[in-house]
């Protein structure tokens, strides 16, 4: 059985592709080491059941030989950088939106119909319901990128109506774990690792969040795929994340502890890290749930395994 994997040099698609290849199954993954690494694929590089080419997924029509027959596509490729999007406003729109289109035209023409989208609590904006359930009110976006996985969501629910595809878009809290490389954890170990004495903390650090960790992310992700067109037919959105949620000002603690350093806290201030930053971010994850799936690791272990892996692998600081 094969799967293609968009964006499998990434935080997620890397792991996922070794957990695919360990399962026994072939693998389709392209990448164009954006943000992705081409270390984090050296195993896989070596497994006769892995095709890689390294192109931007506009091209991904070149490469439909390679679609064809898979069992289901995990489309994870994507401009994954929330904070900056504002400083080029039409790089989630391409990257986000117009590639899933790409995509989703490239799957059509070799009739593969099953998609994993790696969406993102993001677009529930700033929802006055917390825990955020797929079906709420829907909302205002606060980011570009947010606006940009909905709109592909958008895309991708109009081909299971039109096309009779099916997908789970999988809207994330935000993950920890190895081979994760952008987002708080990464900003103050990097921080701290210049100046270990003084660690800034974006907005009032009462921003209070929900983060998964990878390997639970990847038994979603796997399970979510092989019900696609059983018990999953057409479109469903489903949220991922855990139970718990801590401030950004605890999960500093927890990352200074794990250090071993005890520096001074400054903040920003203001309720927000950064315009588009959601200040609660909590899933109501019963429908990701009702599958069998549930969240092993707790808060507090993720941010720790991730703060001693970014600190293990300096080459990526
Ligand atoms: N990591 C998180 O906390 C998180 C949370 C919510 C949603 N997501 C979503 O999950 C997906 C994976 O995120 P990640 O954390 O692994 O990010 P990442 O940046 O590590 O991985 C994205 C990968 O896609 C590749 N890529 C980007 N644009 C490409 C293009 N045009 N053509 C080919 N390859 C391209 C990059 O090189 C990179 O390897 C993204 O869609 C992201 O939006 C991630």
């Amino acid at each position: 059985m094969k799967f293609t994997v968009t964006g499998c040099a990434g935080f997620i698609g890397s792991n996922l592709v070794d957990k695919l290849l360990k399962s026994g199954f072939e693998v389709f993954g392209i990448d164009n080491f954006s943000t992705g690494k081409k270390y984090f694929l050296s195993k896989a590089l070596k497994n006769n059941k892995f095709i890689f080419v390294e192109d931007n997924l506009n091209q991904i029509q070149k490469y439909k030989k390679f679609v064809k027959e898979s069992k289901a596509v995990f489309h994870l490729a994507a401009n994954a950088d929330v904070r900056y999007g504002l400083n080029h406003p039409l790089k989630d729109l391409q990257e986000n939106t117009v590639n899933t289109c790409s995509l989703l035209e490239t799957m059509r023409e070799v009739n593969v119909k099953n998609i994993v989208f790696a969406s993102t609590g993001s677009v529930y904006g700033e929802n006055n319901q917390i825990p955020t359930k797929e079906d709420c009110p829907f909302p205002t976006q606060t980011s570009l990128y947010g606006a940009s996985k909905i709109a592909a969501e958008s895309f991708i629910s109009a081909y299971c109506e039109g096309y009779s595809f099916n997908a789970v878009a999988c809207r994330f809290v935000s993950l920890m774990g190895p081979r994760y490389t952008h987002g708080h954890v990464f900003d103050f170990v990097k921080s701290l690792k210049s100046n270990p004495k003084v660690l800034t903390i974006l907005g009032d650090g009462t921003q209070f969040k929900s983060y998964f960790h990878i390997e639970d992310c990847l038994e979603a992700l796997i399970l979510f795929a092989n019900q696609l067109n059983n018990k999953i037919v057409g479109f469903l959105p489903i949220n991922l994340g855990t139970e718990e949620g801590i401030t950004v000002k605890d999960s500093a603690k927890i990352i200074c502890n794990t250090l071993g350093l005890d520096p001074r806290f400054e903040f920003t201030g203001g309720k927000q890290g950064w315009i588009g930053d959601n200040p609660i971010i909590q899933l109501d994850i019963s429908r990701a749930k009702s599958f069998g799936w549930k969240p092993k690791f707790k808060i507090k272990e993720s941010i720790k395994d991730t703060t001693i892996w970014i600190n293990q692998y300096k080459e990526i600081i």
